[in-house]
């Protein structure tokens, strides 16, 4: 494809299309709500539910697994300019606190690597794409976990004070990720 020459008025129509439905096909999109967040499996410090989604675990004094920290992080230092603090919402972004009361992880992820954009109605809010941005991607289970520890009300609005050590298996699992 050579982008010097001008699109004709069907491949515009096309691109346009495409982006419409794309858009349209995203906000639309049905949500699930997540499985019992008890987990049923650990490996290597991180915890799963009966569906294998990734999940929180945090002990009775208060304790969070590494995950939770580590999404509580990644949540403050890339998603709360616009999501608002501790997963409270803006005037501009959802919150997401809420939002995970019903998204399962395949359909957070989803929004999160590919972006969405709710177009028309002069509402012109961008969820931006994520898929390429590492300090995102290689942290998935980790912003998943955070928020929904945060939506369950497992968590409140605070710093996790005490945490589990991070395993050698999430060192490793992240360097290889990081691309280190
Ligand atoms: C530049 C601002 C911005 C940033 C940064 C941002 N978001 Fe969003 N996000 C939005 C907007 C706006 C929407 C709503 C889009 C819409 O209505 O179509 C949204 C929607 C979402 C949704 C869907 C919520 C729902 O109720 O359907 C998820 C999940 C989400 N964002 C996760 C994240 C995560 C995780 C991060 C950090 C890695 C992040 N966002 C960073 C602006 C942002």
């Amino acid at each position: 494809m050579v982008s010097s020459v001008p699109l004709t008025r069907a491949g515009a129509f096309f691109l346009a299309a495409f982006s419409l439905a794309l858009g349209s096909a995203a906000s639309r999109a049905e949500t699930t709500k997540p499985a019992d967040p008890k987990p049923v499996k650990e490996e290597g410090g991180r915890y799963y539910d009966v569906d294998g989604a990734p999940t929180y675990n945090i002990k009775p004094d208060g304790q969070v697994d590494w995950l939770t920290y580590s999404g509580y992080r990644r949540y403050h230092a890339e998603c709360h300019v616009c999501h608002g603090p501790d997963g409270m919402g803006s005037t501009y972004a959802p919150a997401l606190a809420e939002s995970l009361k019903t998204m399962n992880f395949d359909q957070f992820s989803e929004v999160v690597v590919g972006g969405r954009q709710n177009l028309g109605g002069g509402n012109d809010r961008v969820m931006p794409s994520f898929g390429l941005n590492k300090n995102v991607m290689c942290y998935l289970d980790d912003l998943y976990v955070y928020l929904r520890a945060r939506s369950d009300d497992a968590l409140g609005r605070v710093r996790p004070a005490k945490r589990d050590d991070k395993s050698k298996e999430i060192t490793d699992a992240e360097k290889a990720c990081l691309g280190e």
